[in-house]
């Protein structure tokens, strides 16, 4: 396949201020004169932000490593993963059509690809939200057919349930990834034929999907804001050594506030936090880990933060979501998931679907 440059360019390409740092301190990994070597991390990069690399992308790339325009297209034009033309504002769809996944259905995918999105890979939908192609195996052939989209896999895939992610993705929802029949990872098919007990420590998800559903960013551009810049090459804790910093002067007291002021301030923080407990009502908490996007170590958190009951979560209100959206590690998955929702159902005495669905395959029964 023929890759060159799109005919149509923007004018210009600038990573915004935290990717730039981000990149500025890939580039302190390598020694003097060879910068160059962070060229794949820097148009990596730039795609994740812009969502493919056009040419002022490349020559910014370029400009930053003082590498000839020529050398970082090379490398642009060589490599699958990058993306030479504008791909959908929401995501871009990559179905393996190699052996395996040819074999358990790929061509089926296509097809809803061309139905759903385009006649032709790499064109974008009607409405601009989605692009598509076939490409190369990758390397989660147990669990064909499958397609990457964004940073994630999604695997063990129908027609059926591919068409469902599409439209989901159209919709702007993020459907989990991973397997989508029910399967953990890659264990056999009819399930595990030895070391048969799972862990009763182990993750709602396998760790590659826990990880993916944590962080919530599988078709995110990415700003930089996600992603602190470490630095530990150049010192402890990711902190340059190289160059002793002046030392800081000494703060000045905070005025203090008001006494109005802090007992306004003082009311307005306990509204905004839900009812939490000492510990589960008669010593018997609900099972958090029927929500979606509890596991145990959330489960654990919740718990910490005074929340043993479905009642207590169906009941926060928009603020009292921030405040323990506050207090979590990865933020908006409360929403996200639809916890309250489901808890309130769960309170209810009734079933989710989720609940059913991890109760049935017995990863959380207590
Ligand atoms: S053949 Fe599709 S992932 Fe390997």
């Amino acid at each position: 396949m023929l890759r060159r440059l799109h005919p149509e360019q923007p004018d210009s390409f600038a990573f915004t201020a935290a990717n730039q740092q981000w990149a500025e301190a890939q580039v302190t990994k390598f020694p003097e004169g060879r910068q160059a070597s962070a060229v794949i991390p820097l148009l990596w990069r730039a795609q994740e932000q812009e969502g493919w690399l056009s040419r002022p992308a490349i020559e910014s790339v370029a400009d930053m490593l003082g590498m000839a325009y020529i050398r970082v297209l090379e490398v642009a034009s060589f490599y699958f993963m990058f993306q030479l033309q504008p791909v959908g504002s929401v995501a871009h769809i990559q179905v393996c059509g190699t052996t395996s996944c040819m074999i358990c259905g790929a061509e089926d995918l296509i097809a809803v690809c061309k139905e759903k999105i385009a006649a032709k890979p790499h064109e974008l939908s009607a409405d601009g939200k989605l692009s598509w192609e076939e490409v190369e195996c990758l390397g989660s052939c147990t669990n064909a057919p499958m397609a990457q989209i964004g940073k994630d896999y999604y695997e063990d895939l129908t027609a059926e349930s591919f068409g469902n992610i599409l439209d989901d993705l159209a919709a702007g929802k993020v459907p989990t990834p991973g397997p989508q029949n029910g399967r953990y990872a890659a264990e056999p098919l009819k399930g595990l034929t030895s070391l048969t007990k799972y862990d009763s420590g182990r993750t709602q998800y396998n760790a590659s999907v826990q990880l993916a559903s944590d962080l919530g960013d599988t078709v995110k551009r990415i700003d930089g804001t996600e992603v602190p810049i470490l630095t530990p090459w150049l010192g402890k804790d990711g902190k340059a050594t190289a160059t002793k910093s002046a030392p800081k002067p000494p703060k000045a007291p905070a005025a203090a506030k008001p006494a109005v002021k802090q007992v306004e301030e003082a009311k307005a923080a306990k509204e905004d936090q839900p009812e939490t407990l000492t510990g589960a009502r008669e010593g018997k908490p609900d099972d958090l880990k029927m929500l979606k996007g509890v596991g145990p170590k959330l489960e654990g958190t919740l718990n910490e933060l005074g929340f043993y009951h479905y009642d207590q979560i169906a009941a926060w209100t928009p603020e009292h979501v921030a405040w323990v959206d506050a207090r979590l590690k990865f933020k908006g998955r409360i929403e996200r998931d639809g916890w309250i929702e489901q808890a309130a159902k769960l309170a209810a005495g009734e079933e989710t679907e989720f609940a059913k669905r991890a109760k049935k395959d017995g990863t959380y029964e207590d």
